[in-house]
């Protein structure tokens, strides 16, 4: 019997961080440094205290590049919005446990889009949820940060919470990806990654720091291989 190669971790910049008058050259620079999923946050006002970006954002985004589009609603009652960002061009449509009441029709709603179905927790909301929904997922999201905005402090107690989804993941649903999301730079992405992550978000930790995204994110897959 031949054993796998550990698949090499993903890394997913968040545009968030990046220059809004700009997201042509900020996604073209993200793809020309290996980037594995361009994430896209979208915030309602509602769900989040934050205001983001909508379905035309991302129709914009999409014309600049091939890199698929990981669409991460923040948004209250997602379910009115799942057609329009699946035409906009989403290649994965994530959506929060905490937005709806009825999350095995969204769910369902979502894949009937046509596009790859996620579902994310934030940091406090029971695992419980997840391991209901593996079934159905292409994607399991585990916030590390309450949402809302970027450049937050990675919230320690998530390395147990990815663990446990790995977990749950490799008895459930293998081809479901795990993805992590909040506060991933070179000191927590080998944290998350070791935990059993397979997607790694990242957006100060991209954009910022006053250096090139290609060096960023070469620091980022540097940290991991460690
Ligand atoms: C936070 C968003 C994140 C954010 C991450 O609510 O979901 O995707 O862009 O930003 P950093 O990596 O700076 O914590
Ligand atoms: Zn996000």
């Amino acid at each position: 019997m031949t054993t796998q190669p550990p698949a090499p971790i993903r890394i997913a910049p968040s545009i968030l961080s990046a220059d809004f008058a700009d997201l042509g050259g900020a996604v073209r620079a993200a793809e020309a440094a290996g980037a594995d999923l361009i994430h896209v946050d979208v915030m309602d006002g509602h769900f989040v205290p934050n205001i983001s970006i909508g379905p035309a954002v991302v129709a914009a985004v999409k014309r600049h590049t091939e890199v698929p589009l990981d669409v991460h609603l923040m948004i209250q009652e997602p379910g009115r919005y799942v057609e329009r960002f699946a035409a906009a061009g989403a290649d994965y449509l994530t959506v929060h446990a905490e937005s709806t009441h009825h999350l095995h029709r969204l769910l369902q709603q979502v894949r009937e889009s046509g596009v790859k179905v996620g579902l994310a927790v934030n940091p406090l909301t029971p695992l419980v949820v997840l391991e209901g929904a593996l079934p159905l997922l292409d994607l399991a999201l585990v916030m590390t940060v309450d949402p809302g905005f970027g450049g937050q402090e990675f919230i320690a107690g998530s390395v147990a919470r990815i663990e446990a989804v790995r977990r749950m993941r490799d008895r459930m649903n293998p081809n479901c990806l795990i993805e992590v999301d909040g506060g991933i730079n070179a000191r927590t992405a080998p944290l998350a990654a070791g935990a059993g992550a397979d997607v790694l978000v990242a957006g100060s930790a991209v954009f910022g720091g006053g250096v090139s995204v290609q060096e960023n994110v070469a620091t980022l897959r540097a940290a991991v291989a460690g």
